[in-house]
């Protein structure tokens, strides 16, 4: 017999029977799942079909219960390997060997989307080198396992880092007392010259939404964030997180932080660079970006743990400097799901809901869909190409089209969205 179609699969909730929750958090995720038809909250010690879970939590299920063949998890079991500060800089390293080594140079420069970064204190002699080869440039340290711009600071000299120099903590001089490890870190290369509008530095939360790494099923949605600093950018105050680090969590303890300026909207952003740049140089900068989205999860494809339980929703924390090149500062696990303010509210609410009817545990979709809601397929096993492309988006660029849709048709898309979850 031939093998099932997905459409045609046996839907356990085909017969009206509710299907179940856990949710860890209290904040948009579970006002969507409150509010979803059909779904009802999984008593806590009772059997659960869909399971919203905190990274740490994750582990504990994995761990300690049976897994149901149809029940869903929002993370995999390894997803650290892309959303740690280190790991991520280590794959996208073998990635770009891996390319250069079959394809070429040329083709490997196409991952030259994240800044030199380096783990300290392992690898300090490498950066020390880097260091010295770029004299008078400026440097950012991370905690790799830190967010929210926490443990974050600008460095220009090298004594300011003299804590995680490798030496003192694998010394062999059997007299000198080893010093316990500090934290670990990575130092990235400071992108300094970041696009500004009305003087302000930004950056962008974009949501990917795997489904299946193996074969890899990636998703894009349509709207995200710019979020802006308060303060006006200048090079000469490197201590200045204000100016300097475009967190929410930073920002909103600024004295004069104001929620509404602060948050753009992705569809906003487009509108505002194509006015400045036109529309040539601002679908080529998107382009650069779906390029991001996708040789990153490339890059872990071969180690990710797959498992048809899990899903995960990554937020991309994306640069755009003053020369329109889209950098890659960190893809999160747990992109925050706590709205600022309503618009905030209304985004994350229709991003969420499409979420779940992409993973479609209710069993509407043909399985063949190449949108749903404000989700565009960019990846399946191989790339999407949109079905009505314009002949002339060919345009003059040679960059690769995708079936992407970043900032574009937003409103559209989110009221049909929220409608379809809500009323139907
Ligand atoms: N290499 C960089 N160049 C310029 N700014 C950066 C760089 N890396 C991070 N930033 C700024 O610092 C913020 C926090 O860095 P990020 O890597 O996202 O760590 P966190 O996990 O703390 O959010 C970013 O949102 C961005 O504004
Ligand atoms: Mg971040």
């Amino acid at each position: 017999m031939p093998a099932q179609k997905s459409s045609q699969k046996i839907n356990k909730f085909a017969d009206g029977q509710p299907i179940r929750f856990r949710c860890a958090m209290q904040n948009t995720i579970y006002d969507v799942l409150k509010n979803r038809k059909g779904w009802v909250e999984a008593s806590s010690d009772g059997d659960w079909d869909f399971i919203w879970s905190d990274k740490c939590g994750i582990h504990e299920i994995y761990d300690n219960q049976y897994l149901d063949e149809h029940v869903k998890l929002n993370h995999f079991r390894n997803h650290y390997e892309l959303t740690r500060k280190n790991l991520m800089a280590k794959n996208l390293k073998r990635l770009k060997k891996h390319i250069e080594r079959e394809q070429g140079k040329m083709e490997a420069n196409s991952c030259d989307f994240f800044p030199a970064t380096f783990e300290l204190p392992g690898e300090y002699h490498m950066f020390v080198e880097e260091f010295k080869r770029n004299p008078g440039k400026l440097w950012i340290m991370k905690p790799i396992a830190k967010s929210q711009g926490k443990g974050i600071f600008l460095f220009k000299k090298l004594k300011d880092i003299t804590d995680w120099r490798k030496e003192d903590y694998y010394s062999v001089d059997d007299k000198k007392e080893e010093k316990e490890q500090p934290e670990a870190y990575i130092v990235q290369r400071y992108i300094d010259n970041p696009y500004l509008i009305n003087g302000r530095k930004f950056d962008l939360r974009v949501y990917v939404l795997v489904t299946s790494y193996t074969p890899m099923k990636a998703w894009l949605y349509r709207e995200g964030f710019a979020r802006l600093t308060n303060s006006r950018y200048n090079l000469n105050s490197i201590d200045d997180q204000f100016v300097h680090l475009t967190n929410v969590a930073i920002q909103k303890t600024a004295p004069d932080y104001d929620p509404e300026g602060s948050k753009w909207s992705i569809h906003q952003l487009r509108l505002y660079l194509t006015a400045k740049h036109g529309v040539q140089a601002v679908k080529d900068l998107f382009r650069l970006m779906d390029i991001i989205f996708i040789k990153s999860l490339q890059s872990v494809q071969r180690v990710m743990i797959n498992d048809k339980h899990c899903f995960e929703l990554y937020g991309y924390d994306i640069l755009i400097d003053a020369d329109l090149k889209p950098w890659l500062c960190e893809i999160n696990a747990s992109p925050s799901l706590t709205a600022s303010n309503q618009t905030d509210y209304n985004i994350k609410v229709a991003m969420l809901s499409d979420v779940l009817n992409v993973l479609d545990m209710e069993g509407r979709l043909t399985g063949k869909e190449k949108r749903v809601g404000g989700f565009d397929l960019m990846w399946n096993d191989g790339p999407v190409f949109p079905d009505d492309l314009p002949i002339n988006d060919f345009g003059s660029s040679l960059l690769p089209i995708s079936n992407t849709f970043l900032g574009l048709l937003l409103r559209v898309a989110i009221v049909a969205v929220a409608f379809f979850s809500f009323f139907l």
